[in-house]
């Protein structure tokens, strides 16, 4: 199916192909299908890129006037107001969702006194179409890897808080690369049927896929209710059929008949059976008793992942080793290179102690030679002095000795002159002892 498996051009309250919307930003080119809750068509945008555009349109109270979608009378009105309201609301909050397996909301206004939704164009064709087709014979590898993107898919919404709510054959678009993306998220259908009686009598389940709270209002709907479509869907690609129904499930327990549900595991030997027990788990009647997130049953049958996981756990194990080793050997390196900068510096203050130790060792040295010098000169001074004291003394000496010869001589000439001519006296003396008498 290209985009368009139930086409209805007759449908007489669908939008006209050149029909504008949002101030010519979109043109319809062709009305695709219509729901319970509202229309959905191919159309350009202002870029001339292919769009599909989804029209809050609930025909059990609306219909269009001159272009204008209408309640259908005023009792109507406030309901169908209500409905405007949650799908503009519904698809706010969807648009905030990015993941490549879930259909990307690039717009959401109001036009025709309605809401409406742009959707990214999907190229290829719904699950439920994949299947029915017998040219098309889907691998079990394709199969398993069309459920492992679904449940990432599925993971990922449950994780922003989302449930799907409407999880089919026909609500998994397959693309051009085998690639499966979710359309029609149903909360805001459940949503509007608890805010109008006249939607209430609209089945917001799909029988063989709804899990049987979804019949009952206002029961707990949780992750296992998607699981539980997701299961019934895969159930429908191994078998060619959807289960049964969960109504007629439950009330064959109640009333002790067997659960009409027939498990897929062992049935089919192309699939390994954890991948089939996981799919009859999912489909477990009560939530308690089925998968309770879509983590838990990638985990159940994801071999390949496992394995991948385990070998890139083990690398990781070696790269963290590899990390821990280089740290080691860094911190070691960091500290030696610590330790020799430290004993450099130790050897370096060393050397320098040394050297002023010498420096003092030599300015002492130096200073007890010039002490030496000093004493010596000192000594030699005093002993110059001493020498000049003791030649003065010894001159003083030699003075009083020799004015005591003097006097002697003089004495002894004057005593010799007394007794002796002075020619003679002098003239023996020459010839004799002269010094004793000069
Ligand atoms: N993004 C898309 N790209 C391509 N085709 C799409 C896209 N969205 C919807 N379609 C086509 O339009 C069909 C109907 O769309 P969708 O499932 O959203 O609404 P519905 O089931 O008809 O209505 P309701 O929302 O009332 O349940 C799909 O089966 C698919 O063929
Ligand atoms: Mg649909």
């Amino acid at each position: 199916m290209d985009a368009g498996p139930q086409q209805n051009d007759s449908f007489a309250d669908a939008l006209k192909p050149g029909t504008e919307l949002l101030h010519g930003q979109f043109r319809i080119e062709k009305f695709l299908n219509a729901g319970g809750f509202g229309m959905t068509y191919l159309a350009r945008d202002s870029l001339d890129r292919i769009v599909v555009i989804k029209e809050c349109f609930p025909s059990s109270m609306c219909c269009r006037q001159k272009g204008n979608v209408m309640a259908r009378s005023r009792q109507h009105q406030a309901e169908f107001d209500a409905v405007v309201k949650h799908f503009g609301a519904e698809a706010r909050r969807l648009s905030k969702l990015q993941h490549p397996n879930i259909v990307g909301i690039h717009q959401v206004f109001e036009d025709n006194m309605t809401a409406y939704m742009a959707l990214d164009f999907v190229r290829g064709r719904d699950l439920l179409d994949t299947i029915e087709d017998p040219k098309m014979k889907l691998h079990p590898r394709d199969v398993k890897g069309i459920l492992l993107k679904c449940l990432e898919a599925v993971h990922y919404i449950h994780t922003n808080d989302v449930l799907h709510r409407d999880i089919s054959p026909d609500n998994i678009l397959i693309d051009g690369k085998g690639n499966p993306v979710l359309i029609d998220f149903g909360a805001a259908k459940e949503e509007a049927t608890r805010a109008s009686r006249a939607l209430s009598a609209l089945h917001v389940v799909k029988d063989g896929y709804s899990p049987h709270e979804f019949y009952i209002a206002g029961s707990v709907q949780d992750v296992s209710s998607d699981l539980y479509s997701l299961g019934a869907t895969f159930y429908h690609v191994l078998t060619g059929e959807a289960p049964p129904d969960s109504q007629a499930r439950v009330s064959a327990i109640a009333g002790d008949r067997p659960d009409p549900y027939r498990p897929v595991t062992g049935k089919f030997p192309q699939f390994e059976d954890a991948f089939l027990a996981a799919i009859d788990k999912a489909l477990s009647v009560f939530p308690p008793d089925r998968l309770q997130s879509a983590r838990e049953w990638i985990e159940l049958i994801d071999t390949e992942r496992r394995r991948s996981a385990a070998l890139a756990q083990a690398e990781l194990d070696r790269q963290i080793e590899l990390s821990i080793s280089r740290l080691v050997k860094e911190t070691n390196q960091a500290v030696e290179a610590d330790i020799k900068i430290q004993q450099a510096k130790q050897a370096a203050e060393r050397k320098e102690a040394q050297r002023l130790q010498k420096l003092v060792q030599e300015q002492q040295r130096q200073r007890k030679k010039t002490l030496d010098e000093l004493a010596m000169l000192d000594d030699f001074e005093f002993g110059e002095e001493q020498k000049r004291a003791r030649d003065h003394s010894a001159q003083q000496s030699a003075n009083q000795a020799h004015d005591q010869v003097n006097g002697t001589k003089r004495k002894k000439r004057s005593l010799l002159s007394r007794v002796l001519p002075f020619g003679i006296l002098r003239g023996t003396l020459r010839g004799n002892r002269r010094s004793d008498y000069l």
